[in-house]
């Protein structure tokens, strides 16, 4: 049975910030029901008596059974007996783990499923300067399950620069961010765990900490960033083993998280002694110039953070890194043993260079990424004006907020007009999602251009197939 809970208070707060419309019962249970769609209300919470529910929003009880009653009927809730009704998403809107192919396929589809982009010209030279190199590491077995000592040197300083003291043999160099998350979740996690995500959350790291034995457990969050007070009553309300955060530009809302919520983070970690792993993958994407911020892990001495090269500079490296506590580095390589033996060592040089060469290469990268960001949400602004983002201050992805619950519908009509998408749900923990979308700014204007013209043609075949409500806001039926 899920120990997670809505209060009433809590749910007033989400659903009566304006008056009831009549019926009232209906409009408190489509209230509910959008919040389900939207992941804020996840999967299993259990919500407040009928009584308290009453109460707090001075209706008479016969209101708030009969929204339930609605709620249960269209499957957005499940009454346990003698524990109450506990949130539901219905099936028919859990997404299959299924991705399609990251990249264009062949037939001349836009591929829009995978936030990364083409290496940076600065890339070749860099290799061609490592393979001058090449001999030094020849010599020795090629197996190095800590990682090159030369790439660990160049991170700890860059840690160590960013106000995260580091020493070299904290840091295993892995074959990219998701491979040490595995690595992290298979050391850390024992089987039926709890982990928190937020939700939602970059999608491959649900599956990673759920095949790690984890049991995950959702925290919503927003573009508009984390709720510090919901945070501790996650915490409080799960204990769990692992909490997992994207603190920058976080994948996919674009969310930044400032200052006093990192404190507020780290002091509710603390305080229930949860451990963090921080996924720094995205931190180096930041667009507009503002400075960087304290690095999450600096407020939690017992953190993992990992990192990775792929968004920075290029997704062919496979190089990604972990940092870790001093007394978890050994238990670390010994749990990679099992899945690999190292990353490649003369990706590993490249990478080390790339770093030392940082500044520039990645003044190349932001420019080319605010271009195309910036771009991107022209570009939807003028031809799908009901779709709303906030144009995020850094990152890959514009994260949507479609007008109404047809994403998944809208991903499955894309393939038919070559473009392939990612639907909303693949990135929630406990459901929801159907009001939203990933779009990466990854590709070139023209691409991106060319991108949105096809999705404003799926998505007015999906309307005029489902029809819609002349307010906008519905859909007239259910994905098949
Ligand atoms: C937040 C986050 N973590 C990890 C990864 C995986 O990175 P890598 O390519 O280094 O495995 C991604 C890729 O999109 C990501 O967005």
């Amino acid at each position: 049975m899920s120990t997670s809970w809505v209060s009433a208070p809590q749910l007033r707060d989400r659903v009566a910030a304006t008056p009831f419309l009549a019926p009232v019962y209906r409009d408190l249970a489509e209230r509910v029901r959008l919040l389900v769609v939207d992941g804020r209300l996840t999967h299993g919470l259990r919500m407040p008596s009928e009584r308290d529910l009453a109460e707090i929003l001075q209706l008479s009880r016969s209101t708030v059974a009969a929204a339930y009653t609605q709620l249960r009927a269209d499957g957005y809730l499940v009454a346990r007996q003698g524990s109450g009704n506990f949130v539901s998403v219905p099936h028919s809107r859990v997404v299959s783990t299924h991705l399609p192919g990251p990249f264009g396929e062949e037939d001349g589809s836009i591929g829009m499923t995978c936030a990364s982009g083409s290496a940076p010209a600065a890339l070749a030279a860099h290799f061609r300067a490592a393979a001058e190199r090449l001999p030094d590491l020849l010599g020795g077995s090629g197996y190095l399950p800590d990682g090159l000592e030369e790439l660990r040197i160049e991170l700890a300083a860059w840690f160590t620069g960013r106000g995260l003291r580091t020493d070299p043999d904290q840091l295993i160099i892995t074959a990219g961010a998701l491979s040490a998350l595995n690595i992290v979740g298979r050391c850390l996690l024992s089987a039926g765990d709890k982990v928190l995500l937020e939700s939602p959350t970059y999608s491959n790291a649900i599956d990673a900490l759920r095949h790690s034995g984890g049991r995950t457990v959702a925290y919503p969050v927003s573009a508009a960033g984390w709720d510090t007070a919901g945070f501790e009553q996650a915490l409080r309300q799960n204990s769990p083993a692992l909490a997992y955060l994207i603190p920058e530009y976080q994948n996919p809302t674009g969310a930044w998280m400032g200052e006093d919520e990192r404190r507020g983070i780290a002091r509710s970690l603390r305080r229930h002694r949860t451990r963090a792993i921080v996924d720094e993958t995205l931190v180096e994407l930041s667009l507009d110039g503002e400075a960087p911020r304290t690095p999450l892990a600096a407020h939690l001495p017992d953190a993992v953070t990992i990192g990775s090269a792929s968004k920075a500079f290029w997704g062919g490296l496979r190089i990604g890194w972990i940092r870790a506590p001093h007394d978890l580095v050994r238990p670390m390589i010994e749990t990679r043993a099992a899945m690999d033996l190292g990353a490649a060592p003369f990706e590993q040089l490249v990478a080390a260079r790339l770093l030392a060469d940082r500044e520039t290469v990645l003044g190349q990268q932001r420019t080319r990424l605010r271009e195309q960001r910036d771009h991107l949400a022209q570009r939807l602004a003028e031809t799908l004006p009901d779709w709303q983002l906030v144009l995020p201050a850094g990152g890959l992805t514009l994260w949507i907020s479609l007008p109404d619950e047809s994403s998944s519908r809208l991903a499955a009509a894309a393939h038919s007009h070559g473009v392939v998408v990612t639907p909303g749900p693949r990135f929630y923990v406990g459901g929801g999602g159907e009001r939203n979308l990933r779009l990466p700014y990854t590709a070139t204007e023209t691409v991106l251009t060319e991108a949105v013209e096809r999705l404003a043609a799926v998505w007015a075949d999906v309307h005029r197939r489902h029809g819609r409500s002349a307010a906008g806001s519905q859909t007239m039926d259910l994905i098949a």
